[in-house]
Formats: structure tokens, sequence, C-alpha cells
């Protein structure tokens, strides 16, 4: 096991997911973590990178002990300076410009064991202090125009500094030099894989949760909470309860088949809570969407809090004290990165508050996780693929793709037209080419024609997406045979909608979803 020691980068984690990519188990603690309260002994450790100064007053500085372990070191960022600053003070100064993106590195030590193999590449830039010399007892390992000690090895014990980051993609030989570090220098093992993931979340939970403590989560029939249920499952069995909120808002025949593969088919403890009235009464007459947003989330929590309440604990006189969340590494990092105040263009967050409101401890076994691993570990662990590799739906559901009140006969047409796109979508076999598609239904009239018949009846938008994630986004190139075809199936099919248009608006400037 590789640790890394977090002094809060946005991107610390990504270390541990280029790790796991070489097969690496690295573990991921707070830098304030004490050595001397570790159970177990590592093969290395890597020192992230962090928004903060090394020398600036009240900032996070490492166990001296680390030294002490005798194991190889590696200096990220922040890291390499502290790495610095732990050795010689003097070396490390303040420096008014950041220097941040990409810039070419030239390795000089060729025989260094953490470039083996790599010399030439592009390295990510991402820092505000810099070396102002080498560090005693240092010697330059690699350089780039601007850094000339853009990675630094010490000449008397096994330690490594880079001024960049290999662990971002922008970083083109960086998962290579991670594992050169871990493998060739650590002597680490290769042999973790998801299957190790799920023993040791399942391990994990069962000592966070204890012999006889219960846990309650939301599932919504996405991979996530799906994931994160049968992982629950697995390791607390009936001790485990999810519920499934029928907001009203979810897609055609979704509440029964969910419920089906959940509970049938995957043996989740599962309690299905129809409060489709009370979502659609408090939406009644709202068109402002994050008014409808904010309606649905706290409809959401309202009915989470009553029904969780009514759940019995299955070990009699013990009670519920954890709630499972489904939160992936991407949204971790939404949450605590350092980007300053950022404007609020959708709030995407629906249950947030339900914590403080229930006093419940939270676990979050995906937290380490991008969705591509999530979804090996659903294929791995039997959940059906057609849920895996389903396309992502948002919390207040077809709310938001309804512009104008919501109803139950909006609900309807919208419903109906969106199963027709996504049938004929995978009839078509391009399903996995599409990020996300849908329908919207708009809260316009237009005069259409049918049999002899004038007809003055809504317009149905279909929107269809590629993106890697989700922050940019490109409409996705249909035939003109298939739009042909959607369109003339929703317009015979769906009473209420007179004409059928297609989104050709990238992100930005639009957004993926219309509301
Ligand atoms: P936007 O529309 O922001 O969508 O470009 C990006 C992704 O986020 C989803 N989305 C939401 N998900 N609650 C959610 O859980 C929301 O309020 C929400 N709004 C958008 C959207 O479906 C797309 O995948």
């Amino acid at each position: 096991t590789i640790l890394i020691l977090d002094f809060g980068s946005q991107y610390s984690h990504l270390i541990t997911r280029r790790l796991r990519e070489c097969h690496v188990y690295a573990e991921m603690l707070p830098c304030t973590q004490k050595i001397k309260d570790l159970t177990w002994k590592p093969k290395g450790v890597i020192l992230s990178g962090s928004p903060f100064s090394v020398y600036a007053e009240g900032s996070p500085h490492v166990d001296p002990a680390v030294f002490d372990l005798g194991v190889p070191i590696l200096g990220i960022c922040y890291g390499l300076q502290e790495l610095a600053w732990t050795h010689d003070r003097g070396a490390v100064t303040e420096s008014s410009e950041r220097e941040y993106g990409k810039a070419e590195i030239v390795v000089h030590d060729a025989k260094n064991l953490l470039f083996d193999g790599i010399d030439h590449f592009q390295v990510w830039m991402s820092h505000g202090d810099k070396l102002s010399g080498l560090p005693k007892d240092f010697a330059i390992t690699a350089s780039t125009e601007n850094s000339p000690f853009a990675a630094i090895h010490s000449t008397t014990s096994p330690i490594w500094g880079i001024q960049f980051h290999p662990e971002v993609s922008h970083t083109t030989k960086g998962t290579q030099l991670l594992e050169n570090f871990a493998v060739k220098i650590c002597k680490a093992s290769t042999n973790w894989n998801m299957r190790n993931f799920i023993d040791t979340e399942i391990e994990r939970i069962r000592t966070i949760v204890g012999p006889t403590g219960e846990v309650i989560g939301a599932v919504s029939g996405g991979v996530d909470s799906t994931v994160a249920a049968k992982l629950m499952k697995e390791a607390i069995g009936e001790r485990f309860h999810a519920i499934l909120v029928d907001n009203g808002l979810m897609r055609l025949n979704e509440v029964p088949t969910v419920k089906d593969t959940l509970q049938k088919g995957l043996g989740i403890n599962l309690t299905v809570i129809d409060a489709s009235e009370e979502f659609l009464t408090n939406l009644k007459d709202i068109s402002d969407p994050e008014r409808k947003r904010k309606i649905i989330g706290n409809t959401f929590i309202r009915v989470f809090e009553r029904e969780a309440a009514k759940i019995t604990p299955k070990n009699g006189d013990g009670e519920i004290e954890f709630l499972l969340q489904g939160t992936l590494y991407p949204d971790v990092i939404e949450s605590i990165s350092f980007k300053g105040p950022s404007q609020t263009i959708k709030t995407h967050h629906n249950v947030g508050g339900l914590l403080e409101d229930m006093k419940l401890k939270l676990i979050e076994p995906l937290r380490e996780l991008f969705k591509d691993e999530v979804r090996d570990l659903g294929e791995i662990m039997g959940i059906p693929h057609d849920l895996v590799w389903r396309h992502p739906f948002p919390g207040p559901g077809i709310a938001i793709r309804i512009l104008g009140p919501v109803s139950p006969s909006q609900i309807e047409i919208a419903r109906k037209a969106d199963y027709i796109f996504i049938e004929e979508i995978k009839k078509a076999g391009i399903y996995n080419n599409i990020s996300q598609a849908f329908a919207c239904l708009l809260p316009v009239k237009s005069v259409g024609v049918m049999g002899d018949q004038r007809t003055y009846e809504q317009v149905i938008a279909l929107r269809a997406i590629e993106t890697k994630d989700f922050m940019t986004a490109d409409w996705y190139e249909f035939d003109f045979e298939f739009l042909k075809t959607v369109s003339r199936r929703i317009v015979n099919e769906v009473r209420g909608v007179a004409r059928v248009v297609y989104d050709i608006t990238s992100k930005p400037p639009a957004t993926v979803e219309w509301e």
C-alpha cells in the first residue's frame, strides 16, 4: 500500500485513481495523520499538492516521523515545497506569479528510476510558490523552461519532489511516472483490482456500522445509488434499508422496473413510497426551474424523513444511525475544491440538507470512485447491464423537462415522448454512443394538420448529447432517417403533440437540460 498524505489539492484523489489504474493499492489520509497511529506500514509515501503556501502561518505540515519510516517519498507540487521546507527552508520563495498550464519537461538524469522510460513529455503546472534554489543534498532530475527545479531528488535518501501534477491527464506520461514511483521504486505489489475494492469496502462498512448498526439510504434506480445499495446489502444484509421515493416524476414504467430489479434481482431490503401526489400538489402552478428544484428537494427530505422514522430496525432495540449516499468522486471535488465564489448556474444537489436534519452519520462507499469505475463495480456485482449503462437522470426528473407548470397531463405527454425516443435509440443500437438523451415538453402550441383536421398542440424538443464529463457537451449527429422515424412516431402516438424539433445547441452556451 502506498500512503498518500492529502494537503487539500483538488487533484489529490486523482493520485489514488492513477495508482489504481496501475493495480497498486493506495490509501489517502489527511496530511495531519500521525505516523505512529498508522496500523500498517506503507511501502511509500506521496505528499499531495495544496492550495496553501508552505511558509504561510497555519499551513499544514507533515509529521516529521514520515522521514523515519525509511520508505521512498514523492512530493507533488506543495509536497515538493514541503520537502524543501523541511530540509532547507531557504530554498522556497513566494512567487508573485502563478505558473499555470502546460510545459515541456526535459529529464537531466536519464538513469533516475522515477523517469524510467519517459523523458520528453508534457506536464501540467499549477502552482504559486517555487524553489529559489536546490535544497541541500538535492539534485535536479528534470526541468522546464520556467522551472529549473521541476523535479529534484535527494542525493542521500530515496526522496523525490516534482513541481508538476502527474495525476492530471494533461501530464501525458503522469501515470507512468506514478507507476515508476510505486512499482519500481517502492516495490508495491500490483494485484489491486475492483474485486479487492469490493472486499475492502465491505470490510470497511462492517467496521463502521458495527455488528448491530443499521443504515438507511435513498435509491433512485440510477447506477450510483444501486451500486452503493448493493455493496451495503453485501456488507450488512437486511440491516440496510433502501427507500425509493416515487415522486411521480420518473420515467415511464420506471418505478415498477426499479422495484423489481432491486428487490427481486439484487435482494435489497427496499421500501417504495408513492409520494407522487404530494410532489405534484407542491409543484402546482410553479414554472421557475430553481423553485421547482427547491420544492422537489424539500419535499423529498420531508417524505424521506417521515418514512425513515417508520422503519423498524431489524435488531430490535437498535436504531438507525447511518445514511448511505452514492456520492462519487467528482461530486466530492465539486464540493471541496478551492475555486473561490462561483456562481450557481443550477443547483444539482437534490438532497442537501438531509443530513443536518436527521443527525445521521454519512456513509459514502463510492466517494473515491469515478463513474466508469462505478460501472465496472456494478458489472462485477451482478447489477443488470442495462442499469449499469443507463444515461443519467436528474433528481428532479421530468419536472425540469416540462417547461412551465407540471401537471399530470403534461407528465403523461413528456413521459410517452421520452419513452419513444429512447426506445428508438436503443433499437438503432446507438444508446451507448450517446451520453444522455431525453425529450422536453415545451409550453408553446403550434398549428398542425392531422387527417383533415387542424390541430393546435404542443411542441416536443429532443435532446441528445455526447460528453465526457457533462461540463461541456456536443449534440449527437443522428441520421435524418432516424429523426424522421422518431418524429413520426411521437406525433402519431402521443396525444397533445403537434410538432417535434431537435436541439442542436452545444454546452456551453446551452446546458444539457432545458431548465
Ligand atoms: P446541465 O443541465 O447542468 O446538466 O448541463 C449536466 C448534467 O446534470 C444533470 N442535472 C441534474 N442532476 N439534479 C440532478 O441530479 C438536477 O437538478 C440536475 N440538473 C441537471 C443533467 O441531467 C446532466 O446529466
